[in-house]
């Protein structure tokens, strides 16, 4: 939610925060600025241009610029407060002071009031915290000073960089809440940004800003303190990414290169649950946390699984297996349902959340509300240094390495990789997966990114047939059991992506409502390889009921199953992989190839959908 950039140092500031921002705008697109500080005989000059849309469009003001200055400050925006036009576009300046804004102000309306309206030129929130700053520095504060005792009178999360043309070798950082900072220590240079890629170019030495922490920046090196302005020590993590994933690397759109990395991300997902020894090769928990999960969970009488969007259908599938092989109750929810309906939790229960981003405002809320309960809470998450990391008893990391494209593909099947092992290994802990059982599961673990890499190749054939159902007048998906996350999730890929009414509905669903949709110019996606026992047949019946309602079926089911081939005007076959369970993971790459190809026959912008960002920082 808003790409944040800053930069002081020897090079030119306007480039390196352009160049960063193109690393960001997965973040928000909705308009984006760049502010530079200018010194020229000691006296310090603001400079600032913005734009409404793209960041693509900046280019040919970034010229504008002066390219000799050090300093400055960039961001590409996601609204919320004030429609995305030139105005409302970040960095905002009062007097001397420059910032750049990720989150929401509160109680804006109050302090807005208080500062007096006439001194506004945008309807942004984020334009308030210029001013405050502005008018601490007016009352003699230094530039630390006067922002951290701005930020003290903010309500809300949020995150600042803030620049000012009479400091023109500072930068502050500060944040509360979920808005991610991360400061990059570079050679006589120091960054700010909101993620890493940001970053990567000039350095992989960082440091993460915890909460309610502010850092001042020089070309020289990184301070923090707390809001009591009290030092903190930084102890720098070192960046081991490859700079290639930042790249497309000859693919169209991130997307389909996400898509085609997952067989290698699910094996650098599974790998490290896997401990071969000379006995035998086994799922190991907790050599995978820092703490004792199984105790926790052994103790424990509910599992609550919380997360949003695509998380949050991972968490579904979660639910599923942790259910059947751990024989604890468990219940995926989502998070802005969970932390407001005053849900009753017990100090032994444990809290399972999941985020790609790590950073999603309800997410961390709602782990907090549990660990305040006293629950052992642990995090499925794609971000060591995340909030949701930090903040929790013990991580599982998803290592799908980083997804650029705001429509998560390799970071959700990751996810379901995740709870396989997870509710594997538990289940081997609590003996109800005796060894021959565990042994399969390895099997199957180490099978499954080829059998991956094998699907990948009939991905011309969902090509076609996307071109085939381009132009339906609506799109049911159909799944039961451990298919109807993914039911769900395919919907949701074609919705975001191609701007189509798209539904997802438990097969068994169906008659109770949504069969009054069924024509011949609805396209039925029915997600059902074998591999969920009885549910299998059942949902061939829901599709045969489809068929005699004139419905379209396109199947996702296994090459062996004639009859399914036979109910369907057009299939897709998926490799027989030995656990069924694992089958959901596979039925994946069709899903999201025919969003893919959907979307690129209607020419919408893929890697950027409109309306949405990457991560959900605000509530
Ligand atoms: C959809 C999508 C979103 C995210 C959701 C949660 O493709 O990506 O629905 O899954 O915003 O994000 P994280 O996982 O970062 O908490």
């Amino acid at each position: 939610m808003c790409g944040i950039v800053g930069y002081v140092g020897q090079r030119s500031a306007r480039d390196v925060i352009y160049k960063g921002l193109e690393r960001l705008e997965y973040r928000g697109y909705d308009s984006a600025g760049i502010a530079v500080v200018l010194a020229e005989d000691g006296v310090g000059k603001n400079f600032v241009e913005k734009v409404a849309g793209k960041l693509k469009n900046l280019q040919n003001k970034v010229g504008n610029l002066s390219e000799s200055s050090g300093l400055g400050v960039g961001h590409t925006r996601w609204a919320t407060h004030g429609e995305a036009n030139e105005a409302n576009c970040h960095p905002h300046i009062s007097d001397g002071i420059t910032i750049v804004h990720n989150g929401i102000i509160e109680n804006y309306a109050e302090l807005r009031k208080e500062i007096g309206e006439n001194r506004f030129y945008s309807d942004t929130d984020s334009e308030i915290f210029a001013h405050l700053v502005a008018d601490n520095r007016a009352k003699g504060m230094d530039l630390s000073e006067a922002t951290r005792v701005a930020f003290q009178r903010l309500e809300g999360n949020s995150a600042f960089v803030v620049i000012d043309r009479d400091t023109p070798d500072t930068i502050i950082a500060i944040r509360k809440g979920a808005s991610p900072l991360v400061v990059g220590v570079g050679k006589n240079e120091g960054l700010v940004a909101s993620d890493v890629p940001a970053l990567l170019a000039h350095t992989r030495d960082v440091y993460y800003l915890k909460e309610n922490e502010f850092v001042i920046l020089r070309h020289d090196g990184a301070k923090a303190f707390d809001l009591d302005g009290k030092e903190k020590r930084i102890q720098l993590e070192h960046i081991e990414w490859d700079a290639d994933a930042i790249d497309k690397m000859g693919f169209p759109h991130f997307m389909l290169k996400e898509v085609h990395e997952q067989p290698q991300a699910i094996a650098e997902t599974l790998r490290p649950w896997i401990v071969e020894s000379k006995e035998k090769v086994r799922i190991h928990v907790d050599r995978m946390s820092s703490g004792s999960v199984v105790e926790a969970v052994q103790a424990a009488q509910n599992i609550h699984i919380v997360a949003c969007g695509t998380a949050f259908y991972a968490a579904m599938y979660g639910q599923n297996l942790i259910e059947r092989y751990v024989r604890v109750s468990a219940r995926a929810e989502l998070a802005h349902e969970f932390r407001y309906r005053k849900p009753h939790l017990r100090s032994n229960d444990v809290g399972i959340v999941v985020s790609q981003s790590g950073e999603t405002a309800d997410t961390i809320a709602a782990a907090r509300m549990m660990r305040e309960r006293g629950m052992k809470v642990f995090a499925i998450t794609n971000v060591r240094g995340s909030s949701i990391a930090r903040e929790c008893d013990a991580v599982f990391l998803m290592n799908a390495g980083i997804e650029i494209c705001v429509a998560s593909t390799k970071a959700f099947s990751t996810m379901l990789a995740v709870f396989a092992a997870l509710s594997v290994g538990l289940g081997v802990a609590k003996g109800h997966i005796d060894e021959e059982q565990e042994k399969e599961w390895v099997g199957a673990f180490l099978a499954l990114p080829s059998l991956l890499e094998e699907q990948l190749k009939q991905g011309n054939m969902i090509q076609d047939i996307a071109k085939d159902y381009q132009n339906m007048k609506g799109y049911l998906y159909l799944g039961r059991g451990p298919y109807y996350p993914m039911a769900m999730e395919g919907a949701l890929k074609l919705k975001e992506l191609a701007y189509v009414h798209a539904e997802g509905f438990a097969a068994g669903e169906l008659k109770h409502g949504p069969l009054a949709l069924v024509e011949d110019k609805m396209l039925v996606v029915a997600v059902a390889p074998e591999g969920s026992g009885e549910l299998h047949l059942k949902t061939l019946s829901n599709i045969a009921e489809v068929k005699s309602r004139r419905g379209t079926v396109l199947g996702i089911g296994q090459a062996k199953d004639s009859h399914f081939q036979d109910i369907s005007d057009r299939y897709f076959s998926i490799p027989t992989v030995k656990l069924g369970d694992l089958n959901s993971i596979l039925s994946l790459v069709p899903l999201q190839l025919l969003a893919y190809y959907i979307s690129a026959a209607k020419g919408c912008e893929i890697d950027q959908p409109r309306n949405l960002a990457k991560s959900v920082t605000v509530e």
